[in-house]
C-alpha cells in the first residue's frame, strides 16, 4: 500500500506543478500585446496541458487505487472527493481557457486570472488537512 500511497503523492505533486503555472501563462497571456509572444505563450500552454493531463489522471488512478483496494473510508475521503472533484473541473477550464487565448476569444483581463491563478492553492490545502488531519 505504501507503494501505491508512494506514486499517488508524486503524481499529485506533478500535477499541481501543471495546476499552479499554466493560469500563471494565462496571467502573461492576458497581459501581451505582441502577436509573437502570445504565440509563444500559446504554444507553452498548449504543451504544458499536454504534458499535465496524464500526471492528473495518474494522482487520480493511484487514489482510486487506494480508496477501493485498501477500504478507506469516512466524511474526510467524501469531501475530498468533492475538492477532487473541483479540482478536476478547474483542470478541464483551464482546457477552454488556452483554446479561447489561442483562437482570440480571450474574455479576461490579468486580475481575474491572478486570483483565478489562487484556487488550487487553497483547494490543495483544503485536501491536504482532509487526508492528513481526517477531521470527520
Ligand atoms: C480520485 C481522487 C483521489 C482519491 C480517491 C484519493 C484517495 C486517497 C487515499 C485513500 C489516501 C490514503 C489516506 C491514508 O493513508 O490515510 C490518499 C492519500 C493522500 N492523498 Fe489522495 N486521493 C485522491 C486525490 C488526491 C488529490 C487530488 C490530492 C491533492 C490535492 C491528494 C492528496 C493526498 C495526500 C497528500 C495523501 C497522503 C496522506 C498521508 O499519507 O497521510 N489526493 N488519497
Amino acid at each position: 500500500m505504501l507503494w501505491i500511497k508512494t506514486l499517488h503523492i508524486v503524481f499529485v505533486v506533478s500535477w499541481f506543478a501543471g495546476l499552479f503555472y499554466l493560469p500563471r501563462l494565462f496571467v502573461n497571456h492576458a497581459m501581451v500585446e505582441d502577436g509573437a509572444t502570445a504565440e509563444r505563450l500559446a504554444l507553452m500552454e498548449r504543451k504544458l496541458y499536454r504534458f499535465m493531463t496524464p500526471l492528473g489522471v495518474l494522482a487520480l488512478v493511484f487514489g482510486t487505487w487506494l480508496w477501493l483496494g485498501y477500504d478507506f473510508g469516512g466524511g474526510w475521503l467524501h469531501a475530498k472527493l468533492v475538492l477532487v472533484a473541483l479540482l478536476v473541473a478547474y483542470h478541464l477550464y483551464c482546457g477552454r481557457l488556452l483554446r479561447d487565448f489561442a483562437a482570440g476569444r480571450n474574455r479576461h483581463g490579468h486580475r481575474w486570472y491572478r486570483w483565478f491563478n489562487e484556487m488550487p492553492v487553497l483547494m490543495l490545502l483544503f485536501v491536504t488537512i482532509l487526508v492528513v488531519v481526517k477531521p470527520f
